[in-house]
């Protein structure tokens, strides 16, 4: 795809915030696009080889389509209407504890002490395999960090990255995100195809 191409595509991308009726049409859909991106190798980053079974079920589409709380956007094609992609901002006061965070020995950050009220987890980031490297996983976080610190009035995102994947931790580096050196368990270890998997923290003032 040419670099006009690419700018094409990502302008006809509309990111919005989901609506639990008029997008249950969409389960199916959100359901294949976000177990494709995370749990298969089709595309140019994944964790198939890191954490079994289905990164999220139907029935757990349909929660967080409803979730009051942790706000789910979509973003779609606007010129055909079809889904392309998903990201959901999770309050970081409302976020499970998954345990200690280790240290590298940084100092600490202005940022890793922010009260927990202003900060956004954001989370189930994923683009139609068929259609990454266009630009669309970019916009969409973007246009997640725009929503969390306009209308949700937030300062600081965090995201959580499992620190095998550097290509990803290198992606969101790119976008913005610091690594300060902190870490954190995966939380449940059953599921995990490698010993020792655990989360990077990057951290983005907004
Ligand atoms: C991460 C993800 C959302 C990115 O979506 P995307 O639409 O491909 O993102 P973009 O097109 O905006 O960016 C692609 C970037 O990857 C780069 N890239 C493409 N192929 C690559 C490869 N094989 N290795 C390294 N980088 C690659 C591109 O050059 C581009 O870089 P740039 O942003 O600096 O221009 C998507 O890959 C995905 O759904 N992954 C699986 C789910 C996941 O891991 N989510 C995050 C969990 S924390």
């Amino acid at each position: 795809m040419s670099a006009s191409d690419t700018k094409k595509a990502v302008a006809a991308v509309l990111v919005r915030r989901a609506d639990p009726e008029q997008d249950m049409q969409h389960v199916d859909e959100i359901h294949r696009i976000v177990n494709a991106a995370y749990r298969s190798d089709a595309g140019w980053t994944h964790e198939t080889h890191l954490i079994k079974e289905e990164r999220i079920t139907k029935e757990g589409v349909k929660d967080v389509l409803h979730d009051k709380v942790n706000l789910l956007l979509l973003a779609f094609d606007s010129e055909t209407n079809q889904l392309l992609g998903t990201i959901q901002l999770d309050p970081a006061e409302f976020y499970p504890d998954f345990g200690e965070y280790e240290k590298d020995g940084h100092a600490t950050s202005y940022l890793e002490t922010m009260p927990k009220e202003n900060q956004i987890f954001l989370g189930l980031i994923s683009v139609d395999p068929l259609q990454q490297s266009r630009g669309i996983g970019g916009k969409l976080v973007r246009e997640g960090l725009r929503y969390a610190k306009e209308t949700m009035g937030r300062k600081q995102a965090v995201v959580y990255v499992l620190f095998q994947r550097t290509e990803l931790a290198e992606w969101y580096k790119r976008i913005g995100f610091v690594d300060y050196g902190e870490k954190v368990p995966y939380p449940d270890q059953a599921r995990t195809k490698q010993e020792d998997v655990h989360f990077t923290v990057l951290r983005m003032a907004l």
